[in-house]
């Protein structure tokens, strides 16, 4: 793959991805900075998208439409839904969808398509760089809403109704906008809080360790793909 775009939430999310990366062209499209860089040989388009799913979605169009990647990943941390999931794990999306809205209004209606799967090869590599990393990682479905889950009866109500490994606020628009471009996807993120009553603490705790270690999992995934 010779373009690359990668996709996260808060700027936290691409810090350590920026640092590593050096000095960029940075171009302002419809209210998004992109950055661009060459990295072995490849161009790296990052950009931080906003929280939730509608700047997740447009982030990735405008990312689609400009820079013609061939490929998208959504990085950044996210609340851990499994209980063999533990803070620091990774979970790789082999799907995404969100878990707010009833998924008959994206299968009865145009896209007919709720759940959006993530691209084989793209899990495929970040597997294979957690365990060169030596990091716990799970393949799993990840879902998104409009909230930060923080509550123990709010998580076991999306734990009965999905069965997610993680939850976070943007992968199922990034694999929603992706499914519509036909582009290939996967959302790579490390686990911060449980997504539970301690949720936010925990977050608090772990944003910034999660954050860098996802970002070296992510920037070493571009020189393999
Ligand atoms: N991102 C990180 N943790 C999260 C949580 N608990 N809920 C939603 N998004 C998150």
């Amino acid at each position: 793959m010779n373009t690359i775009g990668i996709i996260g939430a808060m700027p936290s999310e691409l810090a350590d991805i920026r640092k590593t990366l050096g000095e960029a062209e940075v171009r302002h499209i419809s209210g998004f900075d992109f950055y661009i860089n060459s990295f072995n040989g490849k161009t790296i388009v990052n950009a931080c998208c906003g929280i939730a799913k509608v700047n997740a979605a447009l982030c990735t169009q405008v990312l689609a439409d400009n820079f013609s990647p061939d490929c998208i990943i959504n990085t950044g941390v996210a609340g851990g839904m499994n209980s063999n999931v533990k803070v620091c794990d990774i979970v790789i999306s082999t799907e995404v969808l969100p878990h707010d809205l009833d998924l008959r209004f994206l299968t009865d209606y145009p896209p007919h398509c709720g759940i959006f799967k993530a691209d084989k090869e793209l899990i495929r590599v970040a597997e294979k760089v957690c365990r060169d990393f030596g990091v716990d990682s799970f393949r799993g479905r990840i879902v998104s809403g409009e909230a930060f889950v923080s509550d123990n009866t709010l998580k076991a109500s999306i734990q009965l109704s999905w069965t997610p490994y993680a939850v976070d606020m943007e992968s199922a628009a990034v694999g929603h906008a992706c499914y519509l471009n036909k582009l290939p996807f996967v959302s790579v993120r490390c686990i911060s809080d449980n997504a539970d009553d301690e949720g936010a603490m925990s977050f608090d705790e772990f944003e910034k360790i999660a954050a860098k270690r996802v970002a070296d999992i992510v920037l070493k995934m571009t020189e393999i793909i």
